[in-house]
Formats: structure tokens, sequence, C-alpha cells
């Protein structure tokens, strides 16, 4: 019968516990580096499995309210669910116990396993998963996990579990420091948006809504609106609120512009291609990473629509006489005051580059159809004038108030900002009076009242401008316009 020799059963003792220090020594390192809770579970399982002659392992990282759960296996054919392995007898022994327990046999996870021990993964006195290691395997056949094994199970669960711990911690930090951030980011680009495009009727509410909305997407917008209702105001904004904020917002009014420069002025231009041409980018390189602001884009010539359409689709530039394609990253904003539908119908405006520019349109309503806006915009321009000519507070009398809320406007807020610079340049005091506020030809506005009203005004500056021109002679002045005497007195300007 042989002997075994104490010496070699001491070192092979000796042997197996440095084995097992070196795992945990290992997978203490290698936590540190864990870049999720898979691999922190893999890991561990993997020391498990390894050093104990398991046949098969499992590591169960449980399912939270806020996150999901992890698991790693080894040696399942096919691996049993999350929920299986939560409401399986053993594992809840397991975590009750706290400690790690073993038998054998035992029936685990809808198998019968020869041998079977397990640890609970617990940190700040929470059972966050399980370490499961099964079928202990021996040289002589079959074998059972001892209290050695039990103990090593519980170091590398011990090991393990902080880990996760602080990983799901920090996880829930970097969430909530997002959060945050992201709150601060809308609540900025709100107050922004509130302070700089003034107005709370309802469409100007649904305007600010899809100007914060649309702002950090990179797709095209096109702004309607009338004269003045703010549409280049929202293009910056469009900008001021993108993650492009920082690099240029450049405009480019389309109607001004005559043809043969509004290629290069866009796309730039190749020294050379005429005499005395020097090479030049045009808007938008130089607008690479921000914003290009096409105003007035329904009188782009059909020449340049084609070009637009193909930078756009493309995302490339070719100067003017270049050969060379010009990566750029633009964002591209449109202004038109046009009925474009009628433009494409006409075929004055490609329909491809109107899908093209519009995938987002924002409508700024004329102020007429806003009124209850007047009163907080008159303030909004009077404290801005104040600001600016370090004068006291200014504010509109009752009367002036009512004045402005009977006006038509049809130059809409610029006519409304430049009335109030008009009038307070007027005033001496802080209060601006009814009579300060010189209107076009105010008057009642009914159905198409508007436009009479503008012709209306039109006539008497014309007919100011000409009674000026003749020191105040009024034959002449009727003469010069066309009109007789009786007509001119009845206009009841030049008296
Ligand atoms: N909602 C608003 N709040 C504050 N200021 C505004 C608002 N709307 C327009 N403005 C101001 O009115 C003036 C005219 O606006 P803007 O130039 O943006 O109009 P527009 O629609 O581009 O006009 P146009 O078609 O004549 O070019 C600007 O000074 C702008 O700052
Ligand atoms: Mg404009």
């Amino acid at each position: 019968m042989a002997l075994v020799d104490p010496r070699s059963a001491e070192s092979f003792g000796l042997k197996k516990k440095v084995l097992r220090l070196e795992a945990l020594y290992d997978l203490s390192r290698t936590l540190n580096g864990s870049r999720g809770e898979q691999e922190i579970l893999e890991d561990a399982l993997a020391r498990a499995v390894g050093v104990l002659d398991a046949a098969r392992g499992l590591a169960v990282r449980f399912e939270e309210p806020d996150a999901p759960g992890a698991m790693a296996t080894v040696g399942f054919a096919s691996p049993p669910s999350a929920l299986d392995v939560a409401s399986d007898p053993f594992v809840l022994d397991v975590c009750r116990a706290r400690t790690p327990i073993s038998r054998s046999p035992e029936s685990v996870l809808s198998s019968t396993a020869d041998s079977v021990a397990g640890a609970a993964l617990v940190a700040r006195d929470r059972v966050l998963g399980v370490l499961l290691v099964l079928d202990r395997e021996a040289r002589g056949g079959l074998a059972t996990f001892d209290e050695e094994d039990r103990r090593f199970l519980g170091s590398l669960a011990a090991l393990a579990a902080p880990a996760l711990d602080a990983l799901r911690h920090v996880r829930a930090l970097e969430a909530d420091v997002d959060r945050l951030r992201e709150e601060n980011q809308a609540l900025k680009g709100t107050l922004k948006v509130d302070e700089i495009l003034v107005g709370d009727s309802p469409p100007m509410r649904r305007v600010k809504e899809m100007v914060v909305r649309a702002a950090s997407s990179r797709v095209g917008v096109l702004i309607r609106g009338e004269s003045g209702t703010g549409k280049e105001l929202v293009a910056k904004l469009l900008h001021a609120g993108s993650p492009r904020r920082s690099a240029p917002f450049l405009a480019l009014n389309c109607a001004a512009v005559p043809e043969s420069l509004l290629e290069s002025e866009l796309f730039g231009i190749e020294r050379g291609v005429a005499t005395g041409v020097d090479a030049r980018p045009g808007k938008f390189e130089l607008a690479h990473g921000g914003t290009i602001f096409l105003d007035e884009i329904a009188d782009a010539p059909l020449a340049i629509q084609a070009k637009l359409l193909r930078v756009l689709q493309e995302r490339e530039i070719e100067r003017v006489g270049g050969r060379q394609r010009i990566p750029v990253d633009v964002r591209v904003v449109s202004a038109t005051n046009a009925d474009l539908h009628e433009r494409i119908r006409e075929r004055s405006f490609r329909e491809d580059l109107y899908y093209r520019i519009r995938v987002v349109e924002i409508v700024l309503p004329p102020l007429r159809e806003r009124r209850e806006d007047i009163p907080r915009l008159a303030g909004h321009f009077l404290s801005r004038i104040a600001a600016r000519e370090g004068r006291p507070p200014l504010s509109l009398s009752r009367d002036a108030v009512a004045k402005l809320l009977d006006y038509p406007f049809p130059g809409n807020v610029r006519e409304l900002e430049n009335l109030l610079e008009g009038a307070t340049a007027l005033v001496a005091g802080g209060v601006v009076e009814a009579a300060d506020l010189q209107l076009r030809g105010a008057g009642p506005s009914e159905t198409g009242g508007d436009l009479r009203q503008d012709l209306a005004s039109l006539e008497r500056e014309q007919i100011l401008r000409v009674l000026a021109s003749v020191g105040g002679n009024k034959s002449r002045a009727a003469r010069i316009l066309g009109i007789n005497r009786r007509t001119l007195y009845r206009k009841n300007v030049a008296n």
C-alpha cells in the first residue's frame, strides 16, 4: 500500500494555496481595469472554474429596477435564464447564507449537479448576485467542494462584489451628470430663446419649441415669414442653440448678390479664373463646422440651385475654376418670404432642393396675428434702448399701448422696433405717450385694411415729400403730383 509522503502532501497543499492566492491577486489586479459588469463576472468565474476544477460555473449580477442584470456561464450547453437563476432554490439559499455553501449532490437550475458550491456577491450589505461552481472534477472521478474551496470562492466573490457595486455606482453618477448637463443645456437653451425671441403667444411658443428641438440636428430648416417677422433672428438662434455654436454663422442674401458673383460667394474661386482674380474660399468653406444662412432663397438662380443641391447631397464643394472637391460640414438654414410652392409650379424653384432645405419648416406669423406679443416686445425694445443709452427705465402710457395694439404693423417686429427707436428719441422723460408714436396712417384694421393703410401711408409720405420740395406751395405740389388742389386738400395731409 503506497503511503502518502507527508512532505509531498505538504508541498502539494502549499502549491495549491499559492495557486489560489495568485488567482486572487490576478483577479484583484484585473478588476481595477475592468470595463463592465460582464467582464467582472467573466473574470471571477474563469478563475473559480479553473482553480476549483469545476465542469460548469455561473456568475450572475441580478437585475435591478433601474439596471439590467448580467450573466456569465461556463460549461452550460444552454445557459439558464436570469429569472431561472434568481428563483432557483439553491441560489436563494446561497443568498440567504451570505457565507459560501456547498452541497453534493444537489438539484440546481433544473439539473442535478454532483457537487455545487456558491458564494453570494455582497457589497454594502446587499446581495448583488451569486458565483456558482458545479461538478467538481478530480482525477479519481467525482469530488466535492471542501471548506478551502468555499473560502476561495468566498474570496473571489468578496473581490468581485465591490467592483460590481462601484461600477453601478459610477454608472449612476455618470447618468446623473449626463442628465444634469442635459437639463442645464436645455435650461440654458430655453432661457436664451425666451430672452432673445420675445413673445408668448401660442404661435410664438410653437416657434420657440421648434427652434429648441431643431437646433441640435443638422437637417435643413426653412424659415418662412413676412418681412420683419424675425427670420434672421431665428436663424441665429438655431445656430446659437446648436453644438455648432462655436463655429461660424455666415449669412448670404441670395437676392442681393448678382448672379455672376453668387457662385463664388458661396463656393469660392480659384486663382486666375479671370485676370487678377486671387483664390478665395466661399461662405460654405468659411462656415465649415457651423451654419450658413441663405436668405431670400427663392431668388437663387436655377444654376445656383443645382449647385446647392449637389453640395447638400454630397457635402463637398468645388470652387469656381477648381477641380478639387473640398468636404464641408455645414448646416443650411434658409429663409424666404415667397411662396415656394408657386415658384416650384412656375419652375423657377427646384422641387428636389425644396425638400432638402425644408426638412423642418418654421413659420413666423405676422405681428398682427399675435397682437398679444406687442406689449412684451415693446417692453423688450424699450429696456434695450434704455440700457444702450444709459437712460432711466422707459415705459409706454396706457394710451400708447392701446394705439400699438390697434395698429396692423405691416413691417412687423422690425417696424415696432423702429417706431420705438424714433419715439424714444423724441421723449425726454421715461414715458412714451400715444402722441409720440408716429404710425404710418393708423386706423381701423378690417380685412384688407392693412394693404389699404399701407398704400395710404405711402401716398401721404409722397405728398409730404413733394410739399417739402416746393416749400409748402400746395398749387405747385398738386401740379407735380398730377392731382388738383381740392384733392390735395381732401387728402388732409397738407394743412
Ligand atoms: N420675437 C422677437 N423678439 C425680439 N426681437 C425680434 C423678434 N422678432 C424680430 N425681432 C427683431 O426685429 C428685427 C427684424 O427681425 P429680422 O431681421 O430677423 O426679420 P426678417 O424676418 O429677417 O426680416 P426681412 O424679411 O425683412 O429680412 C430684428 O432687429 C430682430 O432682432
Ligand atoms: Mg432678414
